[in-house]
């Protein structure tokens, strides 16, 4: 094998700070959209190929994990960093709750790194439901909810769920990623066709990959677009769904919803709407997208969310018609087939789902801060891009590197915060995501605008 460490090491530093921005923004030859491609043609063969005559030369690549091209790269990348004295700013380890502060090899900062959007993991209340039901039920259930896994904790934290959002039931998935990939792989079949919003988080694409479903994107948040789309195609296929998210989790701007509502009504779609980022921080008492543009629940046939964000816990949720959750109970892959919610999980996330009917005051001040924070960059002369009304605020710099370099900084000044580049997101739209918590005070988020603008003018891309 080649000796890449070598290689490296004799670049200039300015060799080192180019090849790092091209391994970042995937312009090297063979980037990863490439091999995203050849994987995913070489997938639909698997398992079709005929192995009995094995050819005497197949590469290294394809049968050690080492010398696979992605992971090359990845290692590449890592000795840029450490070469060029670039702190990585992934996988830090952060040693308590994490709410507007954290804490980091013993030193406190400011987050913006956390979707504790209301601040109610850590909260006394939330901590003891979870275990108490831990101490009732176990550490686990042991089993699949349709074996013997069921215990009444889920059963009421689907109703729970199903109420807040004002449809007949939900179904409790043990991941918020697995109940999309699941819902999604379980309703879809390849003579169905998936209309995704361009911007479409993972787990959404994912699962419509599973489905086999003819898969369309239309242009981020373009209803008329999206028209167009069903326009030319809607006759061609059987079932077909729209998907788009409450809130998007790169950008922060919100689904037109009314517009999407209509058209699956005109276009006798489905209509499937993600609320991980939406759900506890849109509409006045946080009851998410359909409070806050005033909908019908029901004009949504697929609610989706996740437990990890608003609600203290972790797992995912699908909520609609009684219909809808029988289906999936007894077809949906990452349900049938995967361990029931653990306790304490769904205790965590029952509390919360009834403290937010009474707490709303939680939701003002979450909305208050982010639309401080909002106001705040901008007057300050920073790019936001299309974040409007909800907790998800980017702080858009373009340049990979200097999006890094930029996040580091603020690190040492006491502020965490991630950057995202490609393929996260477009190509040299790399950003800060700072994500806003009702914990924030109005001195924090000043404080760090300010010394953002600071940094960002003094930073060499
Ligand atoms: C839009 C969206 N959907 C689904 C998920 C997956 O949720 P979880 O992290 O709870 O698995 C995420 C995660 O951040 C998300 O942003």
């Amino acid at each position: 094998m080649v000796d890449r460490n070598s290689q490296v090491a004799q670049l200039s530093p300015e060799q080192k700070r180019t090849l790092l921005k091209q391994l970042l923004e995937e312009k090297a030859a063979g980037g990863k959209a490439g091999l995203q491609m050849a994987k995913a043609a070489g997938g639909n063969e698997q398992g079709q190929q005929d192995c009995g005559e094995l050819p005497a030369n197949i590469p290294e690549e394809y049968y050690r994990i080492a010398g696979f091209p992605d992971y090359l790269e990845l290692s590449k990348q890592a000795e840029l960093f450490a070469q060029l004295q670039i702190a990585n700013p992934y996988f830090r380890v952060n040693e308590a709750i994490i709410n507007n502060k954290t804490s980091i090899d013993g030193r406190e900062y400011i987050s913006y790194s956390s979707y504790n959007y209301l601040g109610f993991s850590g909260d006394e209340r939330v901590t003891q439901a979870a275990n108490e039901a831990a101490k009732r039920y176990g550490t686990s259930v042991s089993a699949s909810r349709g074996a013997t896994g069921e215990k009444p904790i889920h059963g009421e934290l689907e109703a729970e769920l199903a109420s807040l959002i004002g449809v007949e039931d939900c179904v409790v998935y043990v991941g918020g990623h697995s109940a999309n990939v699941s819902t999604l792989g379980c309703l879809l079949r390849p003579r169905d066709l998936v209309v995704c919003d361009a911007l479409s988080h993972n787990s959404i694409i994912q699962g419509c990959i599973l489905s086999g479903a003819r898969r369309i994107l239309f242009p981020h948040n373009n209803w008329e677009a999206l028209e167009a789309i069903l326009k030319q195609n809607r006759r061609n296929y059987e079932r077909t769904l729209i998907v788009v998210e409450g809130v998007y989790s790169m950008d922060g701007d919100i689904a037109r919803l009314p517009q999407f509502v209509d058209l699956k009504k005109r276009y006798k779609a489905l209509l499937m709407v993600d609320e991980a980022h939406s759900m506890g921080i849109l509409g006045r008492s946080g009851r998410g997208i359909g409070e806050y543009f005033g909908l019908d629940p029901r004009d949504v046939d697929v609610w989706m969310g996740t437990l990890s964000k608003t609600f203290a816990s972790c797992g995912g949720y699908i909520a609609g018609s009684k219909e809808l959750v029988q289906l999936l109970k007894y077809s949906a892959g990452g349900f049938v087939y995967s361990v029931g919610i653990t306790p304490a999980n769904a205790g965590a996330a029952l509390a919360v789902a009834r403290l937010l009917r009474s707490e709303t005051g939680r939701v003002a001040r979450l909305q208050n801060n982010a639309r401080f924070f909002l106001e705040f960059a901008q007057a300050n002369g920073l790019d936001t891009g299309l974040s409007k009304d909800s907790a998800v605020v980017p702080v858009i710099i373009r340049d990979s590197l200097k999006s890094i370099k930029l996040a580091n900084a603020l690190f040492q000044h006491g502020i965490n915060v991630h950057p995202i580049f490609y393929p996260v997101v477009a190509d040299g739209e790399a950003r800060l995501r700072f994500f806003i918590t009702s914990d924030h005070t109005e001195d924090q988020i000043r404080f760090t605008i300010e010394t953002m603008k600071e940094l960002r003018n003094k930073l060499v891309p």
